[in-house]
Formats: structure tokens, C-alpha cells, sequence
């Protein structure tokens, strides 16, 4: 299958293409001068051209009219894929907007590596969603169709941390067992191999639906929202005493692959109703301010550069929400971010518990972690993988390319799955 194969990691948030050459692995360069494409789209108001990548974000960030999109991975195998909706002029489907996405990522793939591709190998998540398999199966068959009205004639599939195996077992202890822990922006997903002379043996994987977009949005609903009103309270028309004020919308904002549907104008009357029946109005302004002028990814942005900082050490930044309200910004620090975090250690154990318990290996003889995925760098995945295996070393691969490495490799020993 390789000189015609195409392996793609599809990102919740990031892509990237790579292909076997002849010489050995080649990463292609899909966006100017970078090996990974932001998994993201611009439609401008009034139907131009789709833009892709960075420079859809730079759309976003300069203010043009028009849609963003981002996460849209997530929205595999639910209704909402196939729901046709008005965007950048016309009715389309999220399923269209992802065989878009996918085709010109085939485009700028074929045109930097002189060939094309008609085969395409690509990593998924071992779980799209947790608890409900024909869900699941629903999202890989959304996911195929998209490939093939992109143009591809064959499709196959490799779980993402068994593909990051391949990759990156050499880092870990030969002959011993190791764990692979990618944790990307929507899901969590862990494989254990043992690297044997013969080659790498996959011993289990398992994977929940947890992500980086998961720690934003907790990150969101702690930090940001309560300053757009979340947790306040309203007064009733009719009848004595208060109400809270309703979560849904928050929920919605501040979920990536959500937000351009917090903009229909039934919101913008329900927050209107809001605003007129706050006990603290200032607060529900704002988020009326948010929804008005559509500012709900710049918001998630800045939520999402906020969590990276805080992670990072800066004992107390800030979430800049100056684009709402002049000199408006949220606090978060370390111990704020662990607190809106914590909720999810004891999901990410179980995971890897049950991960374990399905190769059949002791927690002790796991002899390396090897963590990818963007949000791997999180000292909470750190922490918790360390526990998980307390007697492994801990190795980084490369965060946002072992996986695509791993199936571009895949694609010249035959090691897939049948189609
Ligand atoms: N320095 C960092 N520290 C913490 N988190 C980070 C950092 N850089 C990126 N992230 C997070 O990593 C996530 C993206 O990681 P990655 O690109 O590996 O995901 P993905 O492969 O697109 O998603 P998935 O595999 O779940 O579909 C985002 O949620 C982002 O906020
Ligand atoms: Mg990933």
C-alpha cells in the first residue's frame, strides 16, 4: 500500500501529513513553513473562498465577517454532522465542511510531495465517544465518507497511540513493556506494547473522550464565565424571589465546536431576556456583548492561552478579555487551573487502569511512559501517568507528530487493520 498512501492524523486541533518516499518518512509541510494544520475554517460572510489552517485564525483575529470553525472532529458521529445549516452563504453540512477541509489538505500534500495519493492510511482515536459503540462506529463512518468525497479511492484506519507506538517505542526500555499516554485536544488515548527483536507487539488500548478542549472548557466555566454573569442570578417576571441564571449557554460557549451555534437569534433574544431580568446586569451585558458582536472564539482563545500559561508557571496570569469590556480580564494561576482540572485526574487513572488490566501487565511492569499529543505537556498528564506506572521512566515523543510518523510508517509494513 505505500507509494500511493497518504497517512493523516486528523486532529481534534491540529492535522498533519506524511508519506513514505522511497528514502524513508516524509512529514509534509500543509501550511507554510509547518508540519501541523490547525484543524480550523473561515467561511467569509457573502460566500468567498474557504480558508484553512492559520489562515482561518488570522480571519478570526483581524475581524472579517464570516464563520470559524474549529473541533470539528468532535462533532463525528452525531446528528449534528449531517444537519445542513447556512454558512458562508450557503447550506452545507459540517460533513461537507470536513471532506473540504480534508480535500485541499490532499491538495497541499500532493503538490509539496510531486505525486498524489489515492490511498489514504489515518490515525483515530480508539474511542470517539466513551460509552456508546455504535456512536462510535457512526464517527469512523462519517469520517470515511469524508475521506472518499475528498477523493480518495481507499480508506483505512490505525487507533492514533498505536500508530505513535511505531513511532516511538525506541525511546522507551527494549524488550520491556511500555505505555503510550496521547492525550490531543479531544480524546485520551493509551496503548501497551512490548518492543520485542521481532518487532513492536501491541499488548491493549483504550481510550475515554477527554481532551484539551475538555480542560478549556473547564477552564472557561471557572474563569471566565462567572464575569459574563455564570452563577449569577435573575429575577422572576412574575412572582416573588430569584432564579439562577441559566448554565446552558455558558456550557455552550464555552465548548469549542459549539460556539458559532451560541450566535442564532433565539439566543440573542433569550440573553436580551436575560440582561432585563438580572440582579447584576453589568455581568449579563457583557455576555450579550460576547453574543452580539461574536466573540466567542476569541474568548476560547484566550481561555486556551490562558490554561497553556497558567500550566506553564506564571504564578498568577491572566485571561485577557479586553475585546468584551476595555481592561476586562480574568485571573488564573497554578493552583486556580489544578482546582478547575482536578475533577479529571480520577477519569484519567481509570482509563489507564483499565488500560493495564486489558493488556494483562502489572502497573509496576511497566518499564517507560512515552507521552504525545499537545496536551501531554500538562503537568496534571505528567503527574498522573507518573503515578499510573511507578516504576516507569517518563519520555516526551514528539507532542504533535508522533502520530502521523507512526502511520506513515504503518503504511509501508502492512501493519493497519483491514479496511
Ligand atoms: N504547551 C502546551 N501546554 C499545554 N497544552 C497544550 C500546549 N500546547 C498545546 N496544548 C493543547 O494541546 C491540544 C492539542 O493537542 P494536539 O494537537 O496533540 O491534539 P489533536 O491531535 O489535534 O487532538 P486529538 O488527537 O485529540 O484529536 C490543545 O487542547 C491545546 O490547548
Ligand atoms: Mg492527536
Amino acid at each position: 500500500m505505500a507509494a500511493s498512501t497518504l497517512a493523516v492524523d486528523f486532529g481534534t486541533s491540529n492535522s498533519a501529513a506524511a508519506f513514505l518516499d522511497g528514502t524513508g518518512l516524509r512529514r509534509l509541510a500543509i501550511e507554510p513553513q509547518a508540519e501541523t494544520l490547525p484543524t480550523a475554517v473561515f467561511f467569509p460572510a457573502g460566500g468567498g473562498r474557504m480558508r484553512i489552517g492559520n489562515a482561518a485564525a488570522e480571519a478570526l483575529i483581524a475581524g472579517d465577517d464570516g464563520r470559524y470553525m474549529r473541533a470539528l472532529k468532535s462533532v463525528l458521529g452525531t446528528a449534528l454532522f449531517h444537519e445542513p445549516r447556512l454558512i458562508g452563504g450557503r447550506r452545507q453540512t459540517l460533513s461537507d465542511i470536513v471532506t473540504a477541509f480534508l480535500s485541499a489538505l490532499k491538495a497541499r500534500a500532493e503538490a509539496q510531495a510531486g505525486q498524489t495519493f489515492r490511498h489514504v492510511l489515518s490515525g483515530r482515536p480508539v474511542r470517539f465517544h466513551t460509552s456508546d459503540p455504535e456512536r462510535d462506529a457512526s464517527a469512523e463512518a462519517d469520517l470515511r465518507a469524508c475521506y472518499l468525497a475528498a477523493g480518495f479511492d481507499e480508506v483505512r484506519f490505525l487507533f492514533e497511540p498505536e500508530a505513535a507506538a511505531l513511532a516511538s517505542h525506541g525511546l522507551g526500555r527494549a524488550g520491556e513493556a511500555g505505555l503510550i499516554v496521547d492525550i490531543g485536544g479531544g480524546t485520551s488515548d493509551f496503548t501497551v506494547y512490548r518492543a520485542e527483536p521481532a518487532g513492536l507487539r501491541i499488548l491493549a488500548s483504550h481510550g475515554i473522550r477527554l481532551g484539551g478542549t475538555d480542560f478549556d472548557h473547564a477552564v472557561s466555566m471557572t474563569h471566565a464565565m462567572p464575569l459574563l454573569g455564570h452563577g449569577g442570578t435573575l429575577r422572576r417576571s412574575f412572582g416573588e424571589g430569584l432564579l439562577p441564571v441559566p448554565n446552558a449557554i455558558y456550557a455552550e460557549l464555552a465548548t469549542w465546536a459549539k460556539i458559532p451555534f451560541v450566535y442564532a437569534p433565539e439566543t440573542r433574544r433569550a440573553v436580551a431576556d436575560m440582561v432585563r431580568h438580572a440582579v447584576d446586569p453589568g455581568a449579563l451585558t457583557r455576555l450579550a456583548a460576547v453574543i452580539e458582536q461574536q466573540l466567542g472564539h476569541e474568548l476560547a482563545f484566550a481561555v486556551e492561552a490562558g490554561k497553556i500559561a497558567a500550566n506553564g508557571g506564571a504564578a498568577l496570569g491572566r485571561i485577557d478579555m479586553g475585546y468584551i469590556e476595555p481592561k476586562l480580564s480574568a485571573p488564573i494561576g497554578r493552583a486556580s487551573l489544578d482546582a478547575a482540572l482536578d475533577g479529571f485526574r480520577q477519569r484519567l487513572q481509570e482509563a489507564m487502569r483499565t488500560t493495564l488490566r486489558l493488556a494483562d501487565i502489572a502497573p509496576d511492569r511497566i518499564a517507560s511512559v512515552i507521552l504525545v499529543g499537545g496536551s501531554s505537556l500538562m503537568n496534571m498528564i505528567t503527574a498522573e501517568a507518573g503515578a499510573a506506572c511507578p516504576k516507569a521512566e517518563l519520555h516526551r515523543s514528539e507532542a504533535f507528530t508522533a502520530v502521523v510518523d507512526g502511520l506513515a510508517l504503518a503504511t509501508g509494513t502492512g501493519f493497519a487493520a483491514p479496511a
